[in-house]
């Protein structure tokens, strides 16, 4: 009897070893992001962490933090570069004051459709932009997407730029976003995501813009009843790593992490188009009024001196690039 409880403990201590083992090897990546749990970003998330599972056999795990829990989209760029977290799923909102080449992006009316915006940031220039921003302290994992933005307020009915005039509209901490809504003669009012819902409720800002996976997962319409289909910037989104992260991993890790982010990017863009018609009539039935016979040629006008803003400090190359695509 006492041989066989001898073994018995002997053989769960090998166990519990076993599993302390595992515990031990076994690393937990904290990703950070704004949006929702059920939004466009959770879902590239969850297949990231699905993907990375898999290539990593377990050894790497997901804690996935929605909601703005870790802060904003800055912040949160700023707790990458000195090691407080390891990832982000980040529009390129705020990107542009770490890496100012990725302004370009961010231009109204630069693509024309979910394909040219893909079609350019899978292609070289989106690997040279990927390139600028890991000089930056950032590692660059995968562009993935917000979506194309739309305007919202409880005001009016928005056809052209001159329906918005006078609004203060919360605009991302973007400067080329702010001089594009300033050019239409809107009162451009920066503010980080998590602080916005609130701002709505409370009148601080009158109207926002945003794509419509995160006006439906922000429920927006709880405090905004209008929502008019602009469609006046798209929206990048990119995965960054910490620096400190990357610095502890092995090449064949890193290229578990970019293979994995790559499919979370995918998932997210096949989110963001099925939300782009199921999610307006979503809203539809939510109780928004959705203003689709829009003037976008007049709002092209209206902003068009936006872009001298950005070639007098920045340049053209870019610009010219992306419109020769070459
Ligand atoms: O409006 C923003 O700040 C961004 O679109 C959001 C919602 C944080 C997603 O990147």
């Amino acid at each position: 009897r006492s041989a066989l409880s001898a073994a018995i403990a002997g053989a769960s201590t090998l166990a519990l070893a076993t599993v302390s083992l595992n515990a031990q090897a076994q690393q937990t990546i904290t990703i950070g992001h704004t949006t929702s749990d059920n939004s466009h970003y959770s879902v590239g998330v969850d297949a990231f962490a699905e993907k990375l599972e898999e290539l990593s056999d377990g050894a790497f795990v997901v804690d996935e933090q929605p909601s703005g829990a870790l802060g904003g989209e800055r912040d949160m760029i700023e707790g990458l570069q000195i090691g407080t977290l390891d990832a982000v799923v980040t529009s390129t909102g705020p990107l542009g004051n770490f890496v100012p080449e990725t302004y370009v992006l961010d231009l109204p009316f630069l693509f024309e459709d979910y394909d040219h915006a893909r079609c350019i940031l899978d292609g070289e220039i989106g690997q040279d932009l990927l390139d600028k921003v890991e000089e930056n302290d950032l590692v660059s994992l995968a562009w993935t997407e917000n979506g194309f933005r739309h305007m919202t307020n409880s005001d009016r009915d928005i056809k052209t730029p001159e329906d918005a005039e006078g609004l203060k509209i919360r605009t991302m901490e973007n400067e080329m976003h702010m001089a594009a809504f300033e050019e239409m003669d809107v009162q451009p009012t920066p503010m980080a995501f998590p602080e916005l819902f609130t701002a709505l409720q409370q009148g601080t800002v009158d109207g926002q813009e945003n794509p419509i996976s995160v006006i439906l997962t922000s429920n927006m319409w709880e405090v905004q009843d209008r929502l008019s289909l602009t469609g006046h910037v798209y929206s990048p989104a990119i995965m960054l790593a910490s620096p400190v992260l990357w610095d502890e991993l092995s090449e064949e890790e890193r290229e578990w992490f970019t293979e994995a982010a790559r499919a979370g990017a995918e998932a997210t863009r096949a989110e963001v188009s099925r939300l782009e018609t199921e999610g307006v009539e979503e809203l539809k039935e939510k109780g928004m009024t959705v203003v689709e016979d829009i003037d976008k040629s007049r709002f092209q006008e209206a902003v068009e001196p936006s872009y001298t803003t950005y070639t007098d400090e920045y340049g053209s190359e870019m610009l010219d690039r992306i419109r020769n695509n070459d």
